[in-house]
């Protein structure tokens, strides 16, 4: 009798669908929305802009369009590039003090003569829906749930709680350190309770063999900003992947002259990982629906119970 040749022939991953996962999540929030306005608070956010870098105006639409579709307010103010420091600080006190906005956001980055740091600090942290005011950072830390988490990093644990990923126990590594992604994924990772209790590692540019961390990794979370440098050959069997990275590759065939790929090589890492985002419609999408999760909380926060 011939023995059976021992191939195992890869099943392919599944495709953890950011985009389905956010419309779910998005009309979670709509509803909470709706059952809160009758109660008389509309959640309100307001978005500034300064200048006109067309990246940032492209978020800001659809920003300002979810909140209008979730039942919020959802208002823009635009200003010149030139727009003097401390006029941009008197726009934040005066939102910080108006009570129908619950959410700020100024829209990253801005014009070199404005320090970003202070224009985060000025604006106060109950309002503050994009989670990167200090207080918090440090409350995200601390693992309280009275503040706001960074929208990226926590739709990307939205999304590991949503398609039934154990993280319990599960070695995760995080590819990048910045204060937008990295850090506060290691924050929640970290942390005890449901979507967390990882071992976590985090790595950067200084990471000496990269490879051997990544090939540890249960849950492998990308977010260097290099186009599809994270190959199939470097994962686990069976890891999760999760791709926070969105760069622009030049392709003459695109009608645009350029496609959008993640930092992870799709096609082989697809062929090795249990679970995988597509790039785009993996982590984009849940971005925008956990800053109107935000913004809901920040008004709930403000109905005495
Ligand atoms: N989908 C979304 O909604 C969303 C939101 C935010 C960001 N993104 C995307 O996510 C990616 C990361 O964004 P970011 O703001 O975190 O970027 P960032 O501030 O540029 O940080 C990139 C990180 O990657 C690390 N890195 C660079 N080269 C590396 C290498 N060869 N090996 C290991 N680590 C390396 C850097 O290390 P050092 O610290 O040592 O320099 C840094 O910590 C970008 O593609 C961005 O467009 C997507």
């Amino acid at each position: 009798m011939r023995a059976e040749p021992n191939v195992t022939v890869p099943a392919g991953a599944e495709l953890i669908d950011g985009a389905a996962i956010a419309r779910q999540l998005r009309a979670d929030v709509a509803e909470e929305v709706a059952a809160l306005a009758e109660r008389g608070v509309v959640p309100g956010l307001t978005v500034v802009l300064v200048g006109d870098d067309p990246a940032s105006a492209v978020y800001v639409r659809s920003k300002e369009r979810a909140c209008l579709e979730a039942g919020m307010r959802g208002q823009t103010i635009r200003l010149p590039a030139s727009t003097p420091q401390a006029e941009l600080l008197a726009y934040v006190d005066q939102l910080n003090a108006d009570p129908a906005v619950h959410g700020i956001l100024v829209q990253m980055p801005l014009p070199k003569h404005i320090d970003a740091d202070l224009v985060i600090h000025r604006i106060r942290s109950d309002k503050d829906v994009d989670g990167f005011h200090p207080v918090n950072v440090g409350k995200l830390l601390i693992g309280a749930t009275d503040g706001f988490a960074p929208c990226t990093p926590a739709g990307v644990q939205e999304l590991l709680v949503r398609s039934g990923v154990q993280t319990r126990g599960a070695e995760c590594v995080i590819v990048g350190r910045s204060n937008i992604v990295g850090k506060p994924m290691a924050a929640l990772m970290v942390q005890s309770g449901p979507g967390a209790d990882a071992t976590v590692t985090v790595c950067h540019s200084r990471t000496r063999d990269l490879a051997a961390h990544v090939r540890r990794a249960d849950i492998l979370i990308a977010a260097v900003g290099r186009a599809e440098m994270i190959t199939g050959d470097m994962l686990k069997p069976g890891a999760v992947v999760i791709d926070v990275g969105m760069n622009r590759v030049e392709d003459g065939s695109q009608p645009r002259g350029y496609r959008l790929t993640g930092d992870v090589h799709f096609a082989s890492a697809s062929r090795v990982a249990s679970k995988i985002t597509p790039v785009p419609g993996g982590v984009g999408p849940m971005t925008i629906a956990m800053l109107l999760r935000n913004t809901l909380r920040a008004a709930q926060r403000t109905v005495v119970a």
